[in-house]
């Protein structure tokens, strides 16, 4: 049996979890998120230096409650996991020199893994046969990537976005139509109520031969429109701007999979990341996958989010692999992909 404590704090979540594995049986036994959306709610998104911050304050109580609850005692931990890449680079620190501060005062191997990575190993817990190799959509608040899983530790990205992340589109529409933030979680709501055919927002799928994404000139565009209501004293109709937007967002997101699924004759996908939430993304996916033959694998919501659950689940591989970190281990804002 391998027990993994699990850190996160790449970006405004303050998690550590506790997961046991034993060959293909994975198990979460407690995981603790202390979530920093009220701090950052009044400046309408991070604020770097503040996340540090609180990050540095939560570490140290969240990992004592997962490991209380989760009946696990540190001597009885095989090793400590801990997200080094990507996000912001203040934020990452912290984590890092928490867990190994902990791994190596407890004599304990230290295992990097990275963020996008873990996201995708989220949907290991619902589908314990889920195996590579796969497609994986990571789409995120700051991160969208298409990625060829070719092995538990091997990726390769095959398509990404040239600016925006999806989530970042979201929070920012959303903050212009005066939504609380972050605006993804509301914008999923209000465009279940919409009409999806009132505004035709340009597509965010790059033209093309590719697999790139791009949400700056859709965000733009939304933007824009809100901007020229306002002047004009018209009150925003959110629901059809959300629906018009979500519907835009998920045609292309279902366009560039299709094409994928074309260029990769695999048979499975994995949706994951905050924004695989939105239950709009959720079901045009499904609808794509039920047409073509592929096997869907979404994580449950709760895991979709930032969560120290899935950098054990990844840290589980990258700890059989060999994959160590001694006291020199970095952080890196952006990965090697
Ligand atoms: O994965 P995550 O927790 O953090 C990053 O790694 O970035 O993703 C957070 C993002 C935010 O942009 C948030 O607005 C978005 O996920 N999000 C959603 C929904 N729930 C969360 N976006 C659209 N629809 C949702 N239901
Ligand atoms: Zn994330």
């Amino acid at each position: 049996m391998v027990y993994l404590l699990g850190i996160e704090s790449s970006c405004d979540e303050t998690a550590a979890a506790v997961a046991a594995f034993d060959g293909e049986r994975k198990t979460v036994l407690a995981d603790v998120v202390a979530s920093q959306v009220d701090i950052h709610k009044k400046y309408g998104g991070v604020v770097p230096e503040i996340a540090s911050r609180a990050h540095t304050e939560a570490l140290t109580r969240i990992t004592r409650q997962a490991l209380a609850e989760s009946g696990i005692a540190l001597s009885q931990l095989t090793a400590v996991a801990v997200t080094n890449t990507p996000g912001l680079i203040g934020a990452l620190l912290t984590g890092v020199n928490f867990a190994k501060s902990l791994a190596f005062a407890n004599a304990l191997p230290l295992v990097p893994v990275d963020h996008i990575k873990a996201h995708i190993a989220a949907a290991y817990y619902a589908f314990p046969d889920l195996k590579p190799p796969f497609l994986a959509l990571t789409v995120s608040g700051g991160h969208t990537s298409l990625m060829k899983v070719d092995s538990f530790t091997d990726f390769v990205t095959v398509g990404c976005t040239r600016d925006d992340a999806a989530g970042e589109a979201f929070d920012k529409v959303g903050r212009v139509m005066g939504l609380p933030y972050p605006g993804g979680k509301e914008m999923d709501r209000l465009a279940a109520i919409g009409d999806p055919h009132a505004f035709p927002f340009p597509s965010a799928a790059v033209a093309g031969d590719n697999l790139d994404f791009s949400f700056s000139g859709v965000k733009t565009a939304v933007i824009n429109t809100l901007n020229t209501m306002s002047q004009k004293g018209i009150p925003f109709p959110t629901a059809d701007i959300a629906a018009s937007f979500t519907n835009t967002f998920t045609r292309s997101i279902v366009k560039k999979l299709d094409m994928a699924f074309d260029r990769y004759p695999l048979d499975t996908l994995v949706v994951s990341g905050g924004v695989a939430a939105n239950s709009h993304l959720r079901r045009a996916v499904k609808e794509l996958c039920d047409r073509k033959g592929i096997r869907l694998c979404m994580p449950p919501i709760a895991l979709c989010g930032d969560n120290g659950a899935m950098v054990c689940s990844q840290g589980y591989y990258e700890y059989l692999a060999g994959k160590r970190g001694d006291t020199s281990l970095n952080a890196f804002a952006n990965d090697e992909f």
